[in-house]
């Protein structure tokens, strides 16, 4: 598995919620890391666990702004926001119950989620949120 780096081209157009992305880029990279390296369960476990609630976190605190730039598409995002929320608990409930935990199949779904979900539907809110100070 590959791990991934953050390029400006990824940015959203808001400082705050880069930075957000970002972080959320670095626990998934470091999830890759520690399966890499053959970390225990309960040790990939906890990564997988911090991940998922700052994704939460970070949903909540992107919905907000977009409510307060009247963003079109917000009913619309909410929806795929928890979507992946339920997607997160499943994959961690099975990662969990699994004798075997499918390391691969969980940070595929990690991957394209990000790129998927940070890279296609929030662009799309770009225009809507580009703060003055963030270069285009
Ligand atoms: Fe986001
Ligand atoms: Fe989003």
């Amino acid at each position: 598995m590959e791990l991934i780096t953050w390029i400006d081209s990824y940015s959203v157009g808001s400082e705050k919620l880069d930075g957000q992305h970002k972080r959320i880029l670095a626990m998934i990279n470091s999830l890759g890391e520690a399966m890499l390296a053959g970390n225990e369960r309960a040790a990939l476990m906890k990564i997988f666990s911090d991940l998922a609630g700052y994704a939460k976190t970070h949903f909540k605190e992107e919905e907000k702004l977009l409510e307060e730039r009247n963003y079109p598409g917000l009913s619309e995002h909410r929806e795929r926001h928890a979507e992946l929320n339920r997607r997160l608990a499943d994959y961690y409930r099975t990662f969990y119950t699994e004798k075997k935990p499918q390391t691969t199949e969980v940070m595929d779904f990690l991957q394209h989620w990000l790129f998927d979900h940070i890279l296609e539907e929030d662009m799309r809110y770009r225009n809507f949120i580009t703060d003055k100070n963030v270069p285009r």
